[in-house]
């Protein structure tokens, strides 16, 4: 008996390749992609001249629009707004149709959202490159902007849920991670970009902020990224997930923990302390409940190991199941007060930033990329040496500039704690941050590789498809 006929998952998946060509606009798919892609080069330029000026080279010296300041917000918006979330409607498009054997709620109205967000992000950067950025971190977003991307938001949900509505057969569990993220996302974008705007002033601002800045990562971002998992994965190692119960269990935990964990951002502030300890209480909660899902994922690759080796898109997600798995026991340490004592405000949150969402989130990205592309474009990658090339490179440099900035947190805790001029600690800083730019410049050439492969790719299709035809 084959593997599709065991497991009803995997035989929808037999049905869905089926009726393919009428349930995924496989065009937008690609732009979503590419989109994407455009954004992530923008933001790594931004990273790269922020590291620059951080040791003191840069090469925009005196240009107001183009300040340090504003780079960084383009930096953190792009790879937020731009490349994440086009990743994520890209897989969606996919996703979605081919689980609920139902096309989109209007493939009109995909085009729209496709366009509209385009125009969403790009204000964005406008607004903040002219000096009109909200004051709230990752919600910088100009107000005036808010409303538009509150609608598309809305319309995103509207477009995938009315599939997801009108299946028939229980409900896999992506599906359940996506209609949350769909209501989590809407809900926590406006609590964040609307409340400390126009209603909650002072301090309780501040843990609006807190709570949202961590909500975009766990209530948009780690549910569809998990539920993307729980669709490639099994598809890939062509096997059901291992354990169905304790897949529950993970999204149970993260529905009821996650959203406590934002004030973990702002301890020892006058944020109430009964806030400040539920938010380390549940943190750490949450760090069980990852648990159970990474071993979830270990389990339903127990017997099929050779495939992080053989198969490149399993070699990304499982590389970024480990680097997750190190993300959260790193944040179960540093939600303590104890630690938050030495690594508050240092470099360290800056490794662990990049950590989690280089090292796991866009690793997810590049594994559906890698198994899609040559699916979209019908043509088999142009080189296999150059996707390792991409691996290898992003694996690397993401690698170095981690331990390289967790370090850089441990001695400048230690600078501040030992009470020297503050000098001090920025001469101590000087070699890690020279490092960064370097691990930064092996990210960049990696995504530099994968693009140029990818056009190559593209040209190969090009030239395949009318000489299959004849
Ligand atoms: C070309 C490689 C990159 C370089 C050189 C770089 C550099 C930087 C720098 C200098 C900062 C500001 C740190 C500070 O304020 O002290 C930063 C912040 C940040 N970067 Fe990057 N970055 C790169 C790629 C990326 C990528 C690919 C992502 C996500 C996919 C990312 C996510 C972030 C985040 C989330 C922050 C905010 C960190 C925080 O506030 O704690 N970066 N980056």
């Amino acid at each position: 008996m084959s593997a599709e006929s065991n497991n009803p998952a995997l035989s929808r998946e037999a049905e869905a390749e089926a009726r393919h060509e009428d349930l995924v606009d496989e065009r937008l798919v690609a732009w979503y992609f590419l989109a994407g892609l455009g954004y992530l080069f923008i933001s790594m330029l931004g990273g790269l001249l922020m590291a620059l000026q951080l040791v003191q080279w840069n090469p925009l010296e005196g240009n107001e629009f183009l300040s340090p300041g504003r780079w960084r917000m383009i930096h953190t918006n792009a790879v937020a707004y731009g490349f994440i979330a086009n990743c994520f409607l890209g897989a969606l498009h996919w996703a979605v149709p081919r689980l609920t054997l139902r096309p989109v709620f209007n493939r009109h109205l995909s085009t729209f959202i496709f366009a509209a967000w385009q125009v969403v992000v790009l204000s964005t950067a406008a607004g903040i490159l002219l000096g009109e950025a909200q004051g709230i971190e990752w919600g910088e977003t100009p107000w005036w902007i808010d409303p538009l991307a509150l609608a598309g938001l809305a319309l995103v949900a509207l477009n995938f849920m009315a599939p997801i509505v009108k299946t028939t057969g229980p409900l896999y569990v992506t599906i359940w991670y996506f209609m949350a993220a769909f209501i989590w996302t809407f809900l926590t974008y406006a609590m964040g970009n609307l409340m400390p705007q126009y209603s909650v002033p002072g301090t309780s601002a501040g843990a609006i902020a807190g709570l949202f800045i961590h909500d975009l990562v766990g209530l948009f971002v780690t549910p569809l990224a998990w539920g993307l998992m729980y669709y490639f994965v099994p598809i890939l190692l062509k096997k059901p997930i291992w354990s169905h119960g304790l897949s529950l269990v993970g999204f149970w935990g993260l529905a009821f923990f996650y959203p406590l964990n934002g004030i973990h951002h702002f301890l020892y502030t006058p944020i109430p302390d009964f806030l400040e300890h539920g938010a380390v209480v549940a943190t750490i909660a949450v760090e069980f409940v990852v648990t159970t899902v990474v071993i979830n994922f270990f389990g339903t690759l127990w017997g099929s190991g050779r495939a992080v080796v053989t198969n490149l898109p399993i070699r990304w997600f499982y590389t970024g199941m480990v680097l997750y798995f190190i993300t959260c026991a790193q944040c179960a340490m540093q939600v303590t007060l104890t630690f938050q004592k030495l690594i508050h405000f240092t470099d360290w949150v800056v490794g662990h930033a990049h950590l989690v969402m280089f090292g796991v989130f866009s690793m997810w990205f590049f594994g559906m990329m890698t198994y899609l592309f040559p699916r979209l474009l019908k043509q088999s990658w142009y080189s296999r040496s150059l996707c390792e090339w991409h691996y290898w490179l992003s694996v690397s440099g993401i690698v170095v500039m981690f331990i390289d900035l967790t370090l850089a947190g441990v001695f400048q805790g230690y600078y501040w704690a030992s009470l020297q001029p503050w000098e001090a600690s920025i001469d101590g800083s000087h070699p890690f941050w020279v490092t960064r730019v370097f691990a930064g410049l092996a990210i960049f050439a990696g995504q530099i590789v994968f693009v140029y492969n990818l056009w190559k790719t593209w040209s190969l299709g090009k030239v395949a498809q009318p000489a299959m035809a004849t």
